[in-house]
């Protein structure tokens, strides 16, 4: 049976950054709200809205210390209630961030749950005691140190926490946990919203917590095998969405499942009693990266390196996202997140930028599967350049600014602002005001210089705006979004697939490299392209493709 979400194409709004509509300096819901025509003229049919219930935002609202109310900072009930009516008036829908792994330290719960060992609310959250003065294991936290923060008035006892040691996990063992996160999902369930993104699922489950994580090291380690992908998590889900599908059984359930292989992936969208546990996998592992090679300033001071696209396995890699998802879903297409950095700093190549940006974005977003545009990428935005260390809301990175010296800390913030998921968090630049059309405040993250516009690139009609609607319109046709995939032979740093529905076929053929390349095409007369990117010429049996140049065709069934 056909389900709404197998034609999605989501737009990722990170909503503290999207359009301030109080001028405070932050976005918010009405913001979102007047937006909306803007979303939907690109081409898009869903919104992701990064998490906006009541919170203390330690983690930019993946804290939440209330899951039934909005936070003041982005609106109220009515507000929000007013953005799914209006958008699903667009033939928009909307799925919420639902962060199910942990909650605030001001949580009610939690709240109670450090009065006494006896409260009620203890064993919502995971506790161990010591008595040798050490955490319980080694295990570190995704966020810097260990998993294990002391109680501040019980010695020897300690909470876990994966992310922020303000962000305490919940007890996914103890069924009340359960049963009060479904309450909550359906909630939100019965206001409308048409699916939910499963912020971090696969850590619900956690291992033996006294087995220390083996390591030569006296630091804590980030121990994943302990703490992800266990088999619980498929236990515990399989409960949740099943509570939540008897209410609406079209809701979309899209899990962050970052370490997460095709395998995993498979198995986690896997029909269970009738219907899938995810409906579709976010993966960080989707596409396959190549460290650069580190800079100095990196070296020196242990900076993460910045990544690139391994052209060289990404032939495989989409073959096997494709074919192993085949019988349980689709992919997710998607380049970057809110939790890296944006794809023209990673990807693009910086001296052909927008012809590679749009060269890219054929290469992916015509495959099967379900693309996620990160907000903004749609006109090509960098990452910006921070000036402060305390911006990067990152406790390891504000603790570089006592130990680096004065002279080289504006090398380390710029080496930084390229790598760091901060600096991809910028507000979106509507027009060439001051604030660029995002508020009459200054801005919640202030950055240096100024970004291209929406209102300058509506004027180009070569923008990679205007680029993005043409492309996204060919992703709405039936060929684009069911039809069949094929990775054809092509040279290297080459892509070329086809999509076939019916005897029609698409074929798309994308340079990814800064050289020209010939492909040989199959014995077929091809018209004018669908849609092109750069140079390209047919000559005999082969298409001439100029550097980051890209064709797609339309035609009828071939042999290849
Ligand atoms: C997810 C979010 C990330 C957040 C973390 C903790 O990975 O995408 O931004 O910090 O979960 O909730």
């Amino acid at each position: 049976m056909t389900k709404w979400y197998d034609n999605a194409i989501i737009y990722q709004v990170y909503p503290r950054s999207f359009q301030d509509s109080n001028n405070d300096g932050l976005g918010d819901l009405r913001g979102v709200i007047q937006r909306l025509d803007y979303i939907k003229a690109l081409g898009v049919n869903t919104i992701w809205l990064n998490p906006v219930f009541t919170s203390p935002q330690v983690d930019n609202g993946y804290d939440v210390s209330n899951y039934y109310t909005i936070d003041p900072k982005f609106g109220d009930m009515a507000t929000m209630t007013e953005l799914i009516d209006k958008a699903h008036a667009l033939g928009l829908h909307v799925l919420l961030d639902f962060v199910l792994n942990h909650t605030s330290d001001k949580h009610p719960w939690f709240q109670d749950a450090l009065k006494s060992p006896n409260s009620l609310f203890r064993d919502y959250y995971i506790w161990e005691k010591t008595t040798n003065g050490l955490p319980p294991d080694n295990w570190g936290s995704f966020f810097g140190g260990s998993v294990w923060a002391e109680h501040p008035s019980e010695p020897g006892s300690y909470y876990f926490h994966l992310f922020d040691q303000h962000m305490p996990d919940l007890n996914w063992k103890n069924p009340e946990v359960r049963e009060a996160m479904i309450e909550v999902a359906k909630f939100w369930v019965e206001k409308g919203v048409d699916g939910l993104r499963l912020d971090a699922f696969i850590h619900i489950a956690k291992g033996n917590l006294h087995q220390n994580y083996p390591t030569d090291s006296d630091e804590p380690v980030v121990a994943e095998p302990m703490f992800a992908n266990l088999p619980n998590v498929v236990t515990y889900l399989q409960e949740f969405v099943q509570e939540l599908r008897k209410i609406n059984p079209n809701l979309y359930i899209l899990g962050e499942g970052a370490s997460a292989d095709p395998n995993l992936a498979a198995l986690y969208t896997r029909p269970v009693a009738g219907s899938a546990l995810c409906d579709a996998i976010v993966s960080f592992r989707n596409l396959p990266k190549q460290a650069r090679p580190q800079t100095k300033v990196e070296q020196q001071w242990h900076l993460r390196q910045q990544e690139k696209l391994d052209l060289a396995a990404l032939p495989d890699s989409i073959v096997t996202w494709q074919t192993v998802l085949a019988q349980t879903t689709e992919p997710v297409l998607y380049f970057s997140n809110h939790d890296m950095p944006r794809m023209a700093t990673v990807y693009a190549d910086p001296e052909a930028q927008e012809q590679s940006l749009k060269t890219l974005a054929t290469m992916l977003y015509l495959q099967k599967g379900a693309p996620i545009i990160y907000y903004g990428e749609e006109l090509g935005l960098t990452n910006v350049e921070l000036t402060r260390f305390a911006a990067f809301q990152d406790n390891t990175v504000a603790a570089l600014k006592d130990q680096v010296p004065a002279a080289e800390q504006s090398a380390v913030l710029k080496d930084l602002s390229q790598t760091h998921k901060t600096a991809a968090r910028q507000v979106m630049p509507w027009d060439d005001t001051p604030n660029q059309g995002f508020s009459k405040h200054e801005p919640w993250l202030r950055v240096k210089g100024k970004q291209t516009s929406v209102a300058e690139q509506e004027q180009d009609s070569d923008s990679v705006l205007n680029f993005y609607r043409s492309l996204l319109r060919l992703k709405q046709t039936a060929l684009f979004m069911k039809g069949d995939f094929c990775l054809l032979n092509s040279p290297a740093k080459t892509i070329v697939f086809t999509r076939e529905l019916n005897g029609k076929v698409g074929l798309v053929l994308t340079n990814l490299s800064a050289q020209s390349v010939a492909v040989s095409l199959p014995d077929l007369s091809l018209g004018k392209p669908e849609l092109a990117v750069g140079h390209w010429q047919i000559t005999d049996s082969e298409l001439q493709l100029a550097p980051w140049s890209s064709a797609v065709f339309m035609t009828e069934h071939f042999d290849n």
